[in-house]
């Protein structure tokens, strides 16, 4: 199987009127193509700080993340904006939709900023996407307009319009019920199946990886840990 994600002693702190907060001191790890992988660990241990490293969102305080084999944090910032753009698909824990405009653009942004496809294509896969994830009735309302769980649901068709790689999602479905959950649960499944696509998910809801199938990383004293 071959790597698509590798970090290699990562290492991220943050820094607070001279005292020093070490969140990850020295993660190691490695996401096969077409694996779905779950990051799991209590609140405040540092997922979502690991997420956004791995997304080459951030910027580790040591260590290196591989995308493909390529060093993201080694490139220049205009080529990692662009290989975000192209390759990953971010699903943020707290949305970060656009407040001006509706779930149907807001799908849409990321198919308009990397010029991949046809806009009238994007227009036709944003929509599909919506209605697959139980959203027919919003596609015109606007974030403020939306439940917290419509919005989580927005924030994955967002990730997944571009049909990236890899797809990092941040408790995708820690605002939703359990019916809701099992739709993106499922969705997520068939991409990876049909697509390829490899997953890495935070979250803190058991029950949501498959024993024996998913892998499974606990993060934990800033270290992650295979189960
Ligand atoms: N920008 C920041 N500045 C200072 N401290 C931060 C910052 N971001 C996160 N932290 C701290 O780093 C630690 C890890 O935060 P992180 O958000 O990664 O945890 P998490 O595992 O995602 O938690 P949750 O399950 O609640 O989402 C926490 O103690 C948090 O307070
Ligand atoms: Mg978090």
């Amino acid at each position: 199987m071959s790597e698509i994600l590798g970090a290699k002693n990562l290492c991220k702190s943050y820094f607070d009127g001279g005292r020093e907060l070490r969140v990850l001191r020295g993660v190691n790890l490695k996401i096969n193509k077409g694996e779905i992988a779950f990051v799991v660990g209590p609140s405040g241990v540092g997922k979502s700080t690991l997420l956004h490293l791995l997304g080459a969102l951030d910027r580790p305080t040591a260590g290196e993340v591989r995308l493909n084999g390529i060093d993201v944090y080694g490139m220049r910032e205009r080529e990692r904006a662009r290989l975000r753009c192209l390759k990953i698909g971010f699903v943020f824990q707290f949305y970060h939709l656009l407040p001006e405009f509706s779930a149907w653009e807001n799908v849409l942004m990321p198919a308009l900023i990397s010029n991949k496809g046809q806009r009238a294509a994007g227009k036709v896969r944003a929509l599909e996407l919506l209605v697959e994830i139980g959203l027919r009735d919003r596609v015109h309302h606007r974030p403020s307009q939306l439940s917290g769980g419509e919005s989580q649901r927005v924030a994955i068709a967002r990730a997944l319009i571009n049909e990236p790689e890899l797809i990092l999602a941040d408790e995708p479905t820690g605002n939703l019920d359990e019916g809701s959950s099992q739709v993106i649960m499922e969705l997520i499944r068939e991409l990876n199946e049909k697509r390829r696509q490899t997953f890495v998910i935070a979250t803190h809801q058991e029950g949501l990886a498959q024993e024996g199938k998913d892998r499974i990383i606990q993060l934990a004293d800033g270290e992650a840990i295979e189960e």
